[in-house]
């Protein structure tokens, strides 16, 4: 056994039920390899894993090392391991199909099954990729997948500031279209149009349906929100005719239930809510996305520059600030 030090949690709560402790790790076992972390990302999930009752029915046995995604460095293999080598720079985003139900990243070292690593490229540095792979792949379900945006379109992107939101600006910027971005302050309005954002609203000072509307009175293209309840029903009245709503987020609470008729009154509107699991539970396939996203990251078309730090033993801070929208772009804890 290795002992490593990791956060974990005994119980579902605040930040409060997150403690620094000693793990004992088991050597890799057959397909797995052993990751020594040095750069883990912070993502919403972590605090829904946290906060529970969120994406599971059944309660998670505890205790939980919480954490889904992480970059770092080939330690040693298990038996059978032919798809990654001792000391080769890794990442990956969950460890399995359902991936919420496998947390374990907040940690030092962990043990992944190989299958599930992706090999960074030199260009790719691994605050970069623990800053993209489940928040770019998150805003890739959505461009590839949902809605592509292309030149002349407008698009409205909820919480533009937060490490989801900057890098859906930039990539809908990437396809010419024009964005106008929900933040929370003139510092977050700041930092997002440093990544490319035409008009910031400050939606907990204006009514932002109003603001949208005097920018574009016909109406956006599509609706990107990762934000939920407080912005998914009434961003219906400022989306054009035929045009997308995309919920992928529940950062103020759930999306209470839409009567579908909604749709059709407010001008035949499509609605999607995607979940990343579905899109990136097949290895093969998070690997292939993985090549996009690192080239758009290698080429400079999605910046990482405002991501912020802390340590790892520092994630009950981090978890809080998260909590409170203190946080601009993405957040990496670094052991
Ligand atoms: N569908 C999926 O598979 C998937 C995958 C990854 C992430 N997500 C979701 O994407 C969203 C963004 O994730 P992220 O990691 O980029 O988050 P983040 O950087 O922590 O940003 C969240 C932002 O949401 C806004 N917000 C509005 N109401 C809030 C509240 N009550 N509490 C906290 N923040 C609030 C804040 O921005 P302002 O101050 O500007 O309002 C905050 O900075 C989250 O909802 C997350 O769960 C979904």
């Amino acid at each position: 056994m290795t002992l490593v030090k990791g956060i974990r949690i005994h119980s579902h709560g605040g930040p409060d039920v997150m403690s620094w402790e000693d793990i004992e790790l088991a050597p890799p076992g057959p397909g797995e390899a052993r990751v020594r972390h040095t750069a883990i990302a912070l993502n919403f999930s972590d605090i829904n894993v946290r906060r529970g009752g969120f994406y599971q029915k059944d309660p998670l046995p505890m205790p939980i090392i919480l954490g889904n995604e992480a970059a770092g460095v080939v330690e040693s293999v298990g038996e059978g391991v032919t798809d990654v080598r001792v000391g080769e720079r890794v990442g990956y985003v969950g460890v399995g199909s359902n991936f919420f139900a496998k947390t374990g990243a907040y940690a030092q070292q962990r043990n992944v099954p190989a299958e599930r690593l992706v090999k960074l490229p030199d260009n790719v540095s691994d605050l970069q990729a623990a800053s993209v792979m489940l928040k770019g792949l998150t805003a890739s379900n959505i461009i590839n997948r949902i809605y592509r945006p292309a030149a002349g379109d407008t698009v409205l992107i909820h919480a533009a500031a937060s490490g989801v939101g900057l890098l859906l600006t930039q990539w809908c910027k990437h396809y010419g279209a024009a964005v106008i971005g929900t933040v929370g302050n003139e510092a977050k309005a700041q930092i997002a149009r440093d990544h490319g954002l035409d008009h910031a609203v400050l939606y907990r000072q204006t009514d932002f349906v109003q603001a949208v509307k005097a920018i574009i009175p016909g109406g956006v293209r599509a609706v990107l929100d990762g934000v939920g309840k407080d912005t998914f029903i009434p961003s219906m009245d400022c989306t054009a005719p035929f045009g997308t709503l995309v919920n992928y987020g529940n950062a103020s609470g759930h999306v209470p239930p839409v009567d579908i008729m909604l749709l059709s009154l407010k001008g035949t509107l499509s609605m999607w809510r995607p979940g990343v699991s579905h899109f990136l539970g097949d290895p093969v396939r998070f690997k292939s996305l993985c090549v996009e996203l690192f080239e758009l990251v290698g080429s400079g078309v999605l910046k990482t520059a405002a991501t912020r730090t802390y340590a790892l033993s520092d994630a009950m801070k981090a978890h809080r600030d998260a909590e409170a929208a203190q946080h601009a772009g993405p957040v990496v804890l670094l052991p």
